[in-house]
C-alpha cells in the first residue's frame, strides 16, 4: 500500500491485512499492551453509559471485545458487532457463539437507518479508515438524539521521558511479536507507524466538535499513546 493508492486499495489492504492476523489478534492484543486493553475495553463501555434495553453498535468490531464487553455490562440490551473484515468477525463468532449479533459493515456506509443506536463504540478503529470526516458524520448519523460517542484508539504520542522506551516497544517489540506468533510482521509495521501519524487527542476532539457532537471529553493512557474519547448528540439533532 503506497500514499499514491486511492481511497479503495487502502481499504481493501487495510481489510485484507486483518484477515490475515484474525486468528491471533486477540492474543497480540492482550502481549502488545500487557492486558491493559481489556481494563481500556471496560472503561470505554462504562463510559457508554447504555440505558436500560438500549442499542448500542461497536462499530470496526474486529473480533468484538468492546460488543462482548458491553453484552456483559448491560445484559439485555441489543448490541451489535459490525465490521468489514469477514475473517475477524468470524474469530470473534466463534469464541462468543450465538451470544453476539455479527454484522458486515463499512464504516462510511454504515447499513443503518439514521437514529438506530443509544451508543456507538469503536475500538481502533478510526485511525484505519481511509476517510476520518465520513466516518464520523457516519457514526453521528446513526446515533439518536442524546446518543453517545465513544472512542478507544491509539493516539499520536506526546514527547516525554519514556518516549525512546515506548519507540523501542513500538518499532522493535510489536513488529518482532508479530513476527513470532501471526509469522506476519506488516501489520505490526502498519501498527507504530499509523499511531504514529494519527491525529493528537486535541485535533480529534477538533473534528468530533465539526461534525456536531458537544460534551466532548477525552483521557489519554499506556504513556498517552491510546485516548478514549466521548461526546454526545445533542438532543435537538
Ligand atoms: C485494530 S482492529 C480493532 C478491532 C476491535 N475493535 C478491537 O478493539 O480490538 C480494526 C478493525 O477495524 C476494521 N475496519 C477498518 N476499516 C473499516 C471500515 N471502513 N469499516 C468497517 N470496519 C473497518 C478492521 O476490519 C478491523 O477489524
Amino acid at each position: 500500500m503506497t500514499n499514491s493508492s486511492s481511497p479503495q486499495e487502502r481499504a481493501r489492504a487495510v481489510q485484507s491485512m486483518f484477515g490475515r492476523i484474525a486468528p491471533r489478534y486477540d492474543l497480540m492484543n492482550r502481549l502488545m499492551t500487557g492486558g491493559m486493553d481489556v481494563r481500556l475495553r471496560k472503561k470505554v463501555i462504562r463510559l457508554a453509559k447504555l440505558p436500560a434495553g438500549g442499542s448500542l453498535l461497536d462499530l470496526g468490531a474486529g473480533t468484538g471485545d468492546l460488543a462482548q464487553e458491553a453484552h456483559h455490562q448491560y445484559p439485555g440490551s441489543r448490541i451489535t458487532a459490525a465490521d468489514f473484515t469477514l475473517g475477524m468477525m468470524q474469530t470473534g463468532q466463534k469464541r462468543s457463539g450465538p451470544r453476539l449479533n455479527f454484522a458486515a459493515a463499512d464504516a462510511l456506509n454504515i447499513p443503518f437507518a439514521n437514529a438506530s443506536f443509544d451508543v456507538v463504540v469503536s475500538g481502533f478503529l478510526l485511525r484505519n479508515v481511509v476517510n476520518l470526516p465520513l466516518a464520523l458524520r457516519e457514526q453521528w448519523r446513526v446515533l439518536k438524539p442524546g446518543g453517545i460517542f465513544v472512542s478507544l484508539d491509539t493516539t499520536k504520542p506526546r514527547k516525554n521521558v519514556f518516549s525512546p522506551l515506548i519507540r523501542f516497544h513500538m518499532h522493535t517489540i510489536i513488529p518482532l511479536l508479530g513476527q513470532l506468533l501471526s509469522g506476519e510482521r506488516d501489520p505490526y509495521v502498519y501498527l507504530p507507524t499509523t499511531s504514529e501519524n494519527f491525529l493528537s487527542a486535541e485535533q480529534l476532539a477538533v473534528h468530533l466538535a465539526n461534525t456536531g457532537f458537544r460534551e466532548i471529553s477525552y483521557n489519554r493512557h499506556m504513556f498517552s499513546t491510546v485516548a478514549i474519547h466521548w461526546a454526545r448528540k445533542p438532543l435537538d439533532e
